[in-house]
Formats: structure tokens, sequence, C-alpha cells
């Protein structure tokens, strides 16, 4: 087997040269802290998006929407935010500057550009259910963790591409752990190489070391975000939701589900909800993105 001290393949610059990726835009982090704090109103959310031309286009394209029903178009921002409400701002805002990013093909991992996409967006849909059903006081900052928890895939994609076949291998061999086989072949894996980037793009500490710990037992367990970021992606693969070779044989230990705070009834009830939004979240962006 090939390990991490091969020539031509060095972890420490893959790292480094993660420094050299495009960064994640200033003015929607500025708009997520600013949806965030109690403090503020939607006039100062508008305050910030309306300089950039893109995002107040597909604001109001999808407040004109079918979706919303309304008689007469609205044209201006302000009016448009308010009828959008916080949750809907916040997934155009993150989905609008993650999707350059998630809808690359990833040849390493066997996934078309769609699946990545297709699983963060799953992924961020059943987080989004999980946390109103629990009613969990941080559904904004997991909205946000979950669409970008497989981040590091596009790095490890790009930087060590071809060694993912050696992962797939290992990975089949130890029973389809794909983390696993990620370390033994890599010394990494994209969960450590997602964090580290996000890191870099001024992200968080909490959504940074919940995407770290996302496919570890030992460490998710030990906080609430971690833990309802693992739960909610492995809902998203159980449901189908974008999956390449990354695609475990999950299941949900009764322990998680203590954990997360949700009877097996909510469980239930969470896959049940997460189909039915995930359809009206894949109509939204596609609207946007048409
Ligand atoms: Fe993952």
């Amino acid at each position: 087997m090939t390990t991490a001290a091969s020539p031509n393949f060095t972890l420490d610059a893959v790292f480094e040269s993660m420094a050299d990726l495009p960064v994640f835009p200033k003015i929607v982090h500025k708009a997520l802290q600013t949806l965030d704090d109690p403090q503020k109103k939607i006039a100062d959310v508008s305050a910030i998006v309306k300089f950039d031309q893109g995002l107040v286009a597909n604001i109001l394209k999808l407040t004109n929407s079918a979706m919303f029903g309304l008689r007469q178009q609205v044209t201006d921002l302000d009016t448009a935010l308010a009828l959008l409400g916080n949750q809907k701002i916040r997934e155009i805002l993150v989905a609008g500057a993650a999707l350059p990013y998630l809808t690359k093909p990833l040849s390493g991992y066997e996934m078309s550009p769609e699946d990545l996409w297709v699983h963060s967006m799953g992924c961020a849909v059943v987080a989004d259910v999980i946390s109103k059903k629990i009613e969990y006081s941080a559904g904004a900052t997991l909205f946000t963790a979950a669409l970008l928890h497989d981040i590091g895939k596009i790095v490890l994609d790009l930087y060590v591409g071809p060694r993912l076949q050696e992962v797939l291998v290992v990975s089949k061999q130890r029973g389809g752990n794909f983390s696993e086989a990620e370390w033994i072949v890599l010394g990494t894996d994209h969960a450590l190489a997602g964090s580290t980037i996000l890191k870099n793009w001024d992200f968080p500490p909490d959504i940074c070391r919940a995407v770290r710990r996302h496919h570890d037992p030992d460490l998710y367990i030990q906080d609430s975000l971690s833990c309802l970021l693992a739960l909610s992606n492995i809902i998203a693969v159980q449901l189908g939701f974008g999956v390449g070779t990354d695609g475990f044989r999950y299941h949900v230990e009764p322990g998680l589900l203590e954990r997360a705070g949700l009877t097996q009834e909510d469980y239930y009830w969470c896959l049940e909800n997460s189909l039915a939004r995930f359809y009206e979240a894949e109509d939204m962006l596609n609207m946007i993105m048409n």
C-alpha cells in the first residue's frame, strides 16, 4: 500500500495550498452575522447586500416567483427581504456563495457535479428539519455547517485526486468506512481538510469543529452542534441525497439520537419531512440558478 510518505505527496503542501483557494465572499459573512444578531433589523441586512447585484437579483427573483403567489411584482430589496424571512434569506446567501465550490465533479470520489451539491443541500435541509423539531437554538449555525460539511472533498480531490482510488480500495477492504480509509492512505480526511479551509475562510470555530468531527463518533458526541451535524449527514445519506463512494453503510446509533435530543418517533418524522422539504429547497434553488 502507498503511504502518505510516498514521493510526490506532501500533506503539508496540501494544507499550504488551501490558502491559495478563492475566499468565501466577505459580504455574505457580514450579512449572515447581521441575520444572527437579534439587535439588527432586515434594513441592516439590506444595507449590506444591496451592493451585490447578483444577490439582489436572486432575492427579487425568488420573491416574485410562484412560490410566494404575490399579486404585484416586488421591485425593492427591503420588501423582498421582509417577505422572504430569515431562513430563506440565509439559504439564498449561503447556497449562492457555496454553489461554485459545491458543483465541481469529484472524480476521485466518483461524484458528479450534482452529487456533492445535492448531498450538501440535502444535509442542510435535514439539519433544518431536525432544528425545528427539537427547537434547537443554534439552527442557523447548524444549517451553514451542514451545507459546507463536505467542502474538504473539493480540496482532497483537487490535490490528491488520483490517490483517492487507493482510498476506495482500502475502504472496500475495511467494510466501507471511507473516512478511516482516507486517514490510512492520505494521513488526513476530508473532514479535517474541510475544517482547515473553513478556518481560512474565517468561519466561526464551532462550525469548523463540527465539520472536523462529522465522521468521528468519539468526537461528534462531545458537543451538540457536531452531534446534530453528524446525525443530519447520516439521515441525508439514508435518504440517498447525492451519495458517491463516501456512501457509508450508516445507521443511527440509539446513543446518537438520545444525545441529539430525538426520540425514535422524532427520527422517523424527520426522515419523512426532510424529503418534502428537500424538493421545496431544490425548486427554490433551480429557480435561482436558471
Ligand atoms: Fe463527510
